[in-house]
C-alpha cells in the first residue's frame, strides 16, 4: 500500500483507496469506488467524518479556532474589509482593486429594487407571520419573476442571478420587517452603502429623513461579514444538494433559508437571546448550566457548541467586542450582556463544557447587538440569511461550475421489513 493510499479490509475483500490532500486541513480518503468493490456503503449520519466536495472558498480549523475566506483570516476581514469587498472575494477568489470594488458595489446597488408585484406576496401573510416564513416564500418566488437568469448552464445567467440574490435580500428582509410592524415599505436608496441602505429600508419611515449612524452601519456591516460563509454547514450543504439537481438558484437559496431557520443552526441567535431573557439575572445562571448538563433535560445552552469548532469561534470574539462598540455608539446598556459574559465565564470553567469542548459560537452575542440596534428577535435569523446568501451563492457557483459535479444521492442502512406479500383487508 503506497503512502497516499488507504487500505480497507471488509467482508474478506481488501480495498485500496486513494488519499487526496488539499492545500491545508485534513486529507480525505476517496471512497467513491468502495461500493463497487465491496458492496458496502460507508455510514456517517450527520456527516461527522465526511467531506462532501472540494472547495476553495472557506477553510475552518476547529481545533485552532481558525476561519479563512479565500485564505484571509476572518479577524482581519472583520477589522479592515467591508461586506461588499468580502462578497467580491468569496465570489471571485481575490480581493478587488478599488475599481473592481466600485463596479461590483454599483452593480449590486442597481439590483436592490424588487419587482413591484412581489410586494403583493407580503399581503398574503398574517402580520404576525415569522419573517423567516416570509423569506422562504418570497425568495422561492423570485424565480417566477426573473426567468431571464435561471439558465444555470449559462455563466452570465449565473452571475446575474447571483447579483440579484445578494442585492435583493436586504430589500426582501426589510420588507418582511416593515410588514410585521404595519409600516409602509421603504424603497432602496442608491446613494447609500449596501448596509446603510438596508438600515434605512428597515428603520426609515416616509414621514422623516433617516440618518444612518456610521458606527451602527459599521457594526452591522461587520456582522454581515461574520455571517457570510462557513464551509459546508447544514444550510450550505442544502443549497449544494438542491443545486446538484439543476434547480434554479432562487429555489436553491430558498432551500438554504429553510434549513438555516432551525434552532440548531441559524435559528440559534434568536434562541440564544430568548434563553438569556429567560435566565434574566446572573444568579439564575447555575440553574440553566445544570439543566444543560442534565442528560434527561433537552435544554441546551443556545449559542454554545459547534460541530467543527472545538475552540472559541473566532466570530464570537469579534461579536463580543462589537457589543461594546454598539453600546457606546448608541449610549445604551443591556444587563443581558453582563449575564451573557457571566454565563460564558461559568460555563467555560465547568468540566462538562471543557471536556466536551463547548465554546460560545457566532450566535451567542449577536442577538444582544441586534437587539440594541432595534431588531426584534424574530429578525435575527433573517439577518443571518441575508449575510449568508453570498456564501450560499459562491458555493453554488463553485459546484455548478465544476464539470464533474453529479447529483447528490446518498444511500442508507436499511432497517425496515424484508419483502412480504400484501394481506387483503378482509384478512387483517
Ligand atoms: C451555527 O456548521 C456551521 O458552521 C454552523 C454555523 C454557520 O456559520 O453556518 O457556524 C452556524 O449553526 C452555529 C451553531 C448554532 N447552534 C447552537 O448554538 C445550538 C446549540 N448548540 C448545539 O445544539 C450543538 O452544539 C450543535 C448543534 C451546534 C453541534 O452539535 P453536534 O456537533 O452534533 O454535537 P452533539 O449534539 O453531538 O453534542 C456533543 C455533546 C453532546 O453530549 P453527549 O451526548 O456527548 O453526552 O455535547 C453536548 C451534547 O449533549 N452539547 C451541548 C451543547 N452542544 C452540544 N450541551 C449543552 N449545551 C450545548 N449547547
Amino acid at each position: 500500500m503506497s503512502e497516499n493510499q488507504a487500505s480497507l479490509t471488509a467482508g474478506g475483500n481488501s480495498v485500496d483507496m486513494p488519499i487526496k490532500s488539499g492545500t491545508i486541513g485534513p486529507d480525505v480518503i476517496d471512497i467513491r469506488k468502495l461500493y463497487g468493490q465491496t458492496g458496502m456503503f460507508t455510514y456517517d449520519p450527520g456527516f461527522t467524518s465526511t467531506a462532501s466536495c472540494d472547495s476553495a472558498i472557506t477553510y475552518i480549523d476547529g481545533d485552532e479556532g481558525v476561519l479563512l475566506h479565500r485564505g484571509y483570516p476572518i479577524g482581519q476581514l472583520a477589522e479592515h474589509s467591508s461586506f461588499m469587498e468580502v462578497s467580491y472575494l468569496l465570489l471571485n477568489g481575490e480581493l478587488p482593486s478599488s475599481q473592481e470594488l466600485a463596479d461590483f458595489s454599483r452593480t449590486i446597488t442597481r439590483h436592490t429594487m424588487l419587482h413591484e408585484q412581489l410586494a403583493t406576496f407580503y399581503r398574503g401573510f398574517r402580520r404576525d407571520a415569522h419573517p423567516m416564513a416570509i423569506m422562504c416564500g418570497v425568495v422561492g418566488a423570485l424565480s417566477a419573476f426573473y426567468h431571464d437568469s435561471t439558465d444555470i448552464a449559462d455563466p452570465t445567467h449565473r452571475k446575474i442571478s447571483s447579483h440579484r440574490l445578494i442585492a435583493k435580500m436586504p430589500t426582501i428582509a426589510a420588507m418582511a420587517y416593515k410588514y410585521s410592524v404595519g409600516q409602509p415599505f421603504v424603497y432602496p436608496d442608491n446613494k447609500l452603502s449596501y448596509t446603510g441602505n438596508f438600515l434605512k429600508m428597515t428603520f426609515g419611515v416616509p414621514a422623516e429623513e433617516y440618518e444612518v449612524i456610521p458606527a451602527v452601519e459599521k457594526a452591522m456591516d461587520r456582522i454581515f461579514i461574520l455571517h457570510a460563509d462557513h464551509e459546508q454547514n447544514a444550510s450550505t450543504s442544502t443549497v449544494r444538494l438542491a443545486g446538484s439537481s439543476g434547480a434554479n438558484p432562487f429555489a436553491c437559496i430558498a432551500a438554504g433559508i429553510a434549513c438555516l431557520w432551525g434552532p440548531a443552526h441559524g435559528g440559534a441567535n434568536e434562541a440564544a437571546l430568548n434563553m438569556l431573557k429567560e435566565i434574566g439575572t446572573p444568579d439564575r445562571i447555575q440553574h440553566y448550566i445544570d439543566r444543560a448538563k442534565d442528560k434527561n433535560d433537552p435544554f441546551r445552552l443556545m449559542g454554545f457548541g459547534h460541530r467543527v469548532y472545538k475552540n472559541y469561534d473566532p466570530r464570537a470574539t469579534v461579536m463580543q467586542s462589537t457589543v461594546r462598540e454598539v453600546f457606546a455608539a448608541l449610549n445604551v446598556q443591556d444587563p443581558l450582556f453582563e449575564t451573557a459574559l457571566r454565563l460564558e465565564e461559568i460555563a467555560l470553567s465547568d468540566p462538562y463544557f471543557a471536556e466536551k469542548k463547548l465554546f460560545p459560537n457566532v450566535d451567542f452575542y449577536s442577538g444582544i447587538i441586534l437587539s440594541a440596534i432595534g431588531f426584534p428577535t424574530t429578525m435575527f435569523t433573517v439577518l443571518f440569511a441575508l449575510a449568508r446568501t453570498v456564501g450560499w451563492v459562491a458555493q453554488w457557483n463553485e459546484m455548478i461550475s465544476d464539470p464533474g459535479q453529479k447529483i447528490g444521492r446518498p444511500r442508507q442502512l436499511y432497517t425496515g421489513p424484508t419483502a412480504r406479500d400484501y394481506v387483503p383487508l378482509s384478512d387483517r
